[in-house]
């Protein structure tokens, strides 16, 4: 019987949604996180805990056969493997960031600085692109503080809050890459394994449709039915049911959040009363 070997960062930004993601496709650990390899009971996966630097290497060399980690990384270690799913957490950026009393003129202002990063291969290729010399002080972590204690004169890192570059007197200058996490995968893939990351990828395309989506009830006079049905973004056939009072209807639907917010005021205008917005736990298209 083949079972999966999922890699996921051990502790970082990453660490808690990934594991999460696996809870919410159902699959479930009998150990706990304080291991480094765990195997579920109900699902055919195994996971194995690393540090993201690490990951797209072991999933070349097919020691995990997928893992989870932020874009930033993959991009970054180009190896040999497929990105297979985008997973909408986790999102960041790797930017370019100087002192804040500092004036920045364009690319050019980093001709023949010094640059602190844990991503030389990212900056180098964006210091080719805007044919910029400049030197690459390649450090493993706590790259903000480079400038503050001589080390550097900017930094290329990963922005998430952009918490940590305020704390270091630092402001965010140029974009590199935008990042979120991915699942990738290794090359061949064996036909059974194929099989399992399919039925765990249709598990987690479920899952993020259920966050994307909402369940939403509202009561509305009949005569104002097809106007809600105008207004309300992406739906297609909703459920119309007559309420006890005479001439009114629920109305029920599946809607995407972020467009539905924006037309509560229209909603409501249009005589839509006591609505009510439900969270879908799974949603299979
Ligand atoms: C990044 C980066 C910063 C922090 C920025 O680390 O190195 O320290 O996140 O986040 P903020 O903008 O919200 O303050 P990452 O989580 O990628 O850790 P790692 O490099 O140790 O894996
Ligand atoms: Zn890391």
């Amino acid at each position: 019987m083949s079972v999966l070997k999922i890699a996921i960062q051990k502790s970082g930004r990453l660490s808690e949604n990934s594991k999460k993601l696996l809870e919410e496709c159902g699959i479930k650990f009998s150990n706990g996180i304080s291991v480094l390899k765990t195997k579920a009971h109900n699902f055919p996966v195994e996971v194995l805990f690393l540090r993201d630097d690490d990951i797209p290497q072991y999933v070349e060399q097919q020691v995990a056969d997928i893992g989870i980690l932020g874009e930033n990384m993959v991009y970054e270690k180009a190896k040999e493997v497929d990105v297979v799913e985008q997973l909408g957490f986790a999102t960041c950026r790797l930017s370019l960031a100087i002192p804040k009393e500092e004036t920045y003129t364009g690319p050019g202002y980093f001709m023949n600085k010094k640059i602190a990063t844990s991503y030389p291969k990212l900056l180098t290729d964006f210091l080719n692109k805007n044919k910029i010399k400049a030197e690459i002080e390649e450090i493993s972590g706590s790259v903000e503080i480079a400038p503050g204690i001589g080390l550097a004169d900017a930094i290329c890192d990963i922005v998430s809050s952009g918490s940590t570059l305020l704390t270091n007197g630092l402001h965010e200058v140029e974009t590199i890459l935008k990042s979120q996490a991915v699942i990738i995968s290794c090359k061949n893939l064996d036909a059974d394994k194929k099989k399992i990351l399919d039925n765990l990828l249709f598990r987690i395309r479920a899952v993020k449709n259920a966050k994307e989506n909402k369940y939403i009830l509202l009561n509305a006079p009949e005569s104002a039915i097809k106007r809600i049905c105008d207004i309300l973004p992406g739906m297609k056939s909703p459920t119309v049911l007559p309420l006890a009072e005479k001439g009114w209807c629920s109305l029920h639907s599946v809607v995407r959040e972020d467009e539905f917010w924006e037309s509560i005021t229209q909603l409501k205008a249009a005589g839509a009363e006591g609505i009510l917005v439900i969270p879908i736990e799974k949603m299979i298209l």
